[in-house]
């Protein structure tokens, strides 16, 4: 039998069990016992680290340029000495955005833990989405977060497509509020005729941001993989890649 105890530490108490009772039945049952029990354990630690980390004290507003910058997973807290009442306001999506005229005709002004270093650690963040008539969000995902899209104003057309492909989407109005589950593909179009604006909620400080389209095209990789992956030619990418509108201010 393989000697498991060489090369899983995890498994130890197997060789002690196996000096003890000698290599027959019983101890073979005992170790794949064990060795599912580690796999189980492994599992289920997995799923409770699906989603940003809790917070291990109330607040830790970030210091988003510390002297001497380590790596963590988010950003060194403020000394709470020097965090104030004015921390935790943010007033940056009060007032709608200036929208361009040509392109995609949307903007979206964000309040990630970069804009508002006091949502370091909590697991939320926002964005403010404006529209002109016919603006459109392209199709992007959040590998991070889940989101919520409440209606401030005009008619906005919403949906996302589900892990298995299928489109949910709805016509919403002023109040209406739609959710998109994690990392599924989701977009905005203002049908309305007059400006239009939803106010976002992500379940993430950093909830990542992945335009389809643009990531595809502007990438590095190589245009044999994109023409075959696409199922067109060189001449086709060319004008693919040169039609994708910038997305300013992303
Ligand atoms: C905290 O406040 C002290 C005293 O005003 C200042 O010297 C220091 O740079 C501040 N630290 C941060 C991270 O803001
Ligand atoms: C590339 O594909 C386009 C669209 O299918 C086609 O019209 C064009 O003739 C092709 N060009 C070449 C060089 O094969």
């Amino acid at each position: 039998m393989k000697n498991y105890s060489a090369d899983h530490p995890g498994s130890y108490s197997c060789q002690a069990w196996s000096s003890l009772w000698g290599p027959n039945l019983v101890h073979v049952l005992a170790c794949s016992a064990l060795v599912l029990v580690f796999i189980m354990a492994a599992m289920t630690s997995t799923m409770v680290q699906a989603s940003d980390p809790d917070q291990l004290q109330d607040f830790c507003v970030a210091d988003l340029s510390p002297t001497n910058p380590v790596i963590v997973n988010g950003f060194p807290c403020k000394p709470s000495a020097n965090v104030t009442s004015k921390d935790f306001l943010f007033t940056g999506l009060s007032t709608p955005a200036t929208v361009p005229t040509t392109g995609i005709k949307a903007t979206a002004t964000f309040a990630t833990v970069f804009e508002y270093p006091a949502l370091n650690t909590l697991g939320i963040s926002h964005a403010r989405l404006d529209f002109g008539p016919g603006g459109v969000i392209p199709p992007h995902t959040h590998p991070l977060a889940s989101e919520t899209l409440y209606v401030l104003e005009g008619t906005i057309y919403t949906g996302f497509v589900s892990y298995e492909g299928v489109l949910y989407a709805e016509t919403l109005k002023v109040g209406d509020l739609y959710v998109f589950p994690k990392g599924t593909i989701h977009f905005q179009i203002n049908v309305g005729t007059t400006h239009a604006a939803s106010l976002n909620a992500l379940t993430s400080q950093d909830p990542g941001l992945l335009f389809v389209a643009n990531h595809l095209l502007a990438s590095n990789i190589p245009d044999a993989v994109l023409e075959t992956s696409l199922g067109i030619n060189a001449t086709a990418l060319k004008y693919l890649q040169a039609s994708v509108p910038p997305l300013e201010g992303f």
